[in-house]
């Protein structure tokens, strides 16, 4: 039979927790597939970080990169925490790996499932995905600052984009959206951003030249905010740089029915590297610990996985499973309560 080698990152917080229930899902819906997950656990995070004073140590690198594939829950502890200003788990440990696993696309759907609490009266049909670069802009460190602590401090944060990352990830959400309704949406903000507003707008028209079936659009990152939570229905695929799809997934995760609903996963299209898959969420410290974290999220990441890896049958049965669970939803349940549930209905 197939073997998977899959690298589990339970993370802090709830990530433990939901990741708990996203195995349980794993594990019931490849259980007669012909398919074996081999799990190799990592013990990264804040909490890692706390103990031994390890972010994320070359050997771990290595030993994660040799999966297949990765599952993370969530890492970080609560913003502020003093004990761990010298960490910097995000980018020490979940950007680390998004870079150097080369996952340039961070692949973020979101699907309104009838019955899930969204804010919307009436939300219609939401079904898009938003295609985040994973591997530039803002994020990439390039800054610094000078005369720190003084009233003539300096903090630059430079966002990199470069036509080889915009051309990738731009190729993929077209040929995502040939799969799909055939729109693409560029969020950026080209008012005013006018350097890589302006990489990003002629690669979208280059590649767009390319596929004359697929309708464009443009917003700037501003109106996209209004237009998810007054009119979803008019996305498709979103593309956007690595800042805009992150503000803007935690917002369309909000109106689809709840962060605790969103999944992701870090592509590397290529398969030079393993892709990792894991909630839109963080930690949420202020819930961790009491079972109310909503492990959807989590299962529904387990179903990108399995899509990624060509079980797109096991894939489909976790998503209905799932929008089967959330039809149903009435009192509120304990996470381990809804990952059972859910793998009940496997
Ligand atoms: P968060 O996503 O952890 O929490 C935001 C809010 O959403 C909180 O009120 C939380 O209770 C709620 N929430 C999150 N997941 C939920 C779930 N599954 N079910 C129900 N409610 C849920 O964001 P934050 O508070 O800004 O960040 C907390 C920590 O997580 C920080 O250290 C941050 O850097 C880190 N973080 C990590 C990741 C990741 O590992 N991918 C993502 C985002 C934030
Ligand atoms: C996310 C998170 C991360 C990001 C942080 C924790 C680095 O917010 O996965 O959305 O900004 O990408
Ligand atoms: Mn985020």
């Amino acid at each position: 039979s197939r073997v998977v080698k899959l690298a589990v990152i339970p993370g802090d917080g709830i990530g433990p927790e939901v990741i708990a229930e996203a195995e349980k899902v794993l594990d019931a819906v490849t259980a007669d597939s012909g398919v074996v997950f081999d799990k190799t656990r990592f013990s990264l995070g804040a909490g890692r970080f706390l103990d031994t004073g390890e972010t994320l140590t070359d050997d771990d690198l290595a030993a994660i990169a040799a999966n297949d594939a990765i599952l993370l829950g969530a890492v970080g502890g609560k913003p502020g925490d003093p004990r761990l200003k010298d960490a910097n788990i995000e980018r020490g440990l979940l950007l680390k790996l998004r870079f150097t696993l080369d996952h340039y696309v961070n692949l973020r759907p979101s699907k309104f499932f009838v019955g899930a609490p969204g804010p919307l009266s009436d939300p219609g049909e939401i079904d898009f995905v938003v295609v985040r670069e994973g591997t530039e802009g803002p994020y990439v460190g390039n800054g610094g600052a000078i005369r720190k602590g003084t009233p003539q401090e300096v903090a630059n944060e430079t966002s990199v984009n470069t036509a080889f990352g915009v051309e990738r990830v731009v190729r993929y959400a077209f040929d995502l959206a040939e799969r799909r309704r055939k729109k693409v949406t560029l969020v950026h903000k080209t008012n005013v951003l006018v350097h890589a507003g302006a990489i990003w707008q002629r690669i979208v028209n280059e590649v767009a030249a390319e596929h004359p079936d697929v309708v464009v659009d443009y917003l700037h990152v501003d109106a996209a905010t209004i237009f998810l939570v007054t009119d979803p229905s008019r996305f498709d695929v979103i593309v956007t740089d690595n800042l805009f799809g992150d503000i803007l997934t935690d917002l369309a995760g909000a109106v689809t029915g709840g962060i605790g609903l969103a999944a992701s996963g870090n592509i590397n299209p290529d398969g030079a590297f393993p892709s990792m898959f894991e909630p839109v969420h963080g930690s949420a410290p202020d819930i961790a610990g009491q079972q109310k974290a909503d492990p959807t999220a989590a299962i529904l990441s387990i179903a990108l996985l399995l899509d990624h890896l060509g079980l797109t049958e096991e894939s489909a049965r976790v998503s209905a499973a799932v929008e089967a669970d959330i039809a149903a939803r009435t009192a509120a349940r304990t996470t381990a309560e809804i990952g059972s549930a859910i793998t009940a209905r496997l």
